[in-house]
């Protein structure tokens, strides 16, 4: 459920028809819905009610200034995995005792920053990072609070870019060994176990392998318990997928269910790192149509947003429905719809079947809340797109469109190279 809808043709957001937005800020443009982002944001804290969890919103999904702050408004904490996410976080106004830290990979000058904030757990995900945490946390006189993430091997059926609770995966300590590594945890003077975290992946659309990997959670804590390790909270991570095209992902009451079910036998607080669920269906990418191309193959429908802009297509041929901002009748056709890049990738749709459109008009990429902006680049020099948020009847800009000079901002010409190109410009 989004409020991204049509009326006498004109697709609104919200209040506000999505053309008068294009026409003042431009395009490319992220336009996020605020009753959405409220509305999902809410579905979740109201479904686990019962058990009262915290709802860490995974920074990664969309990182937005102002999108963290109506979070952080809400009640939320913040699961982030670099240093930063942390100064995102932190700068957004989020209290640091509700932030979880996960990632493989964090660099001991992130660690430092984490600890020194006093973040709520560092989600470990191998004994060498719990080292080096201790140590860091050593050096600077303080404990650092932490918990397994555990790998429980359990397929989430979802594109394998985007598995991370399978064994062969980078991902977590693997359940059979995580009681080794709480023993190994509760040994160390500077570490506080305070739970566990298990996160299978994104875009899941069956319960399934969520109860499976909470059946191994449950006994995981029972086995614990039982030599005398008792843990504050139960991190369910996130993962829970979204419509974009014919997907039936469980309702978030079904899927809170599941969870309550164990949270309550275990006792133990709830963690949830939900994002996409959140803030995917909250936003679309408004892109102007350049022009339509005819090959002997193909028809193409050229539009001013890229690879670039909005990367799912490209990396996982992950499918956007795309939706003229004006109805018009006229015939259906079967395009590509690709960006100005010069790459084959460049698509943010293929072979799709489509009212036809003409130049000058604007198409509404769908689905577009979660991993869009985020995963943006400047490649092929391109600025970044501007990104507004709507609220009713009114909008506002939360992100100014980049521009030239964004794209040389902090390169240097060495002195040197300098004074022998201007020599050579003046042979
Ligand atoms: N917690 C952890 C530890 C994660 O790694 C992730 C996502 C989440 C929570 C949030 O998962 P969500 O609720 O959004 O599914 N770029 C990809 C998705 C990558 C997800 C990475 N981890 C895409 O565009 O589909």
């Amino acid at each position: 459920m989004h409020h991204f809808h049509y009326i006498q043709n004109r697709l609104h957001c919200e209040a506000v028809p999505v053309a008068d937005i294009a026409l003042d800020v431009g395009t490319p443009l992220y336009l996020y819905s605020h009753a959405t982002l409220e509305r999902h944001f809410k579905a979740f804290q109201n479904a686990f009610a019962a058990v009262k969890p915290l709802v860490c919103y995974s920074a990664k999904a969309n990182s937005s200034q102002a999108i963290l702050t109506l979070f952080r408004q809400w009640g939320g904490g913040l699961d982030i995995v670099s240093g930063g996410e942390l100064f995102r976080g932190l700068k957004a106004g989020f209290i640091s005792q509700k932030v979880v830290y996960s990632g493989v990979g964090k660099r001991a000058d992130e660690i430092d920053a984490a600890i020194s904030h006093g973040i709520l757990a560092f989600n470990i995900e191998s004994m060498e990072e719990l080292n080096l945490i201790n140590a860091r946390a050593g050096e600077l006189k303080r404990r650092a609070r932490a918990a397994i993430r555990v790998n429980p091997d359990v397929d989430p059926k979802t594109h394998p870019y985007i598995s991370t609770g399978l064994k062969k995966t980078k991902f977590g300590i693997d359940i059979a060994t995580a009681v080794e590594g709480y023993r190994a945890a509760q040994q160390m003077a500077n570490i506080e176990i305070v739970g566990v975290d298990c996160h299978l992946g994104s875009q899941i659309t069956t319960l399934e392998p969520f109860e499976q990997a909470l059946a191994g959670l449950k006994q995981l804590v029972t086995e614990l318990r039982h030599i005398g390790i008792s843990l504050q909270h139960l991190d369910v991570g996130g993962g829970l997928g979204i419509t974009y095209k014919d997907e039936t992902p469980p309702g978030i009451e079904a899927y809170a269910r599941a969870v309550t079910k164990v949270v309550q036998e275990t006792g133990l607080q709830l963690i949830l790192e939900p994002g996409r669920a959140i803030v995917g269906n909250a936003a679309i990418l408004v892109t102007k149509v350049l022009y339509r191309k005819q090959t002997g193959e193909k028809q193409f429908v050229i539009v001013d947003a890229g690879m670039n802009d909005l990367m799912r297509p490209a990396l996982y041929k992950a499918y956007h429905a795309i939706e003229p901002v004006e109805k018009q009748s006229r015939a259906t056709i079967v395009a590509d719809v690709v960006g100005p890049i010069c790459e084959s990738s460049d698509f943010l749709a293929q072979d799709r079947s489509m009212v036809d459109v003409l130049p000058g008009e604007l198409l509404a990429v769908m689905g577009a809340g979660a991993y869009g902006f985020v995963m943006s680049s400047n490649y092929c020099s391109r600025i970044r797109a501007a990104e507004v948020l709507v609220k009713e009847d009114r909008f506002d800009l939360i992100r100014q469109r980049e521009n030239l000079e964004d794209l040389v901002r902090g390169e240097l010409v060495p002195a040197w190279v300098l004074k022998a190109a201007n020599h050579m410009g003046r042979q």
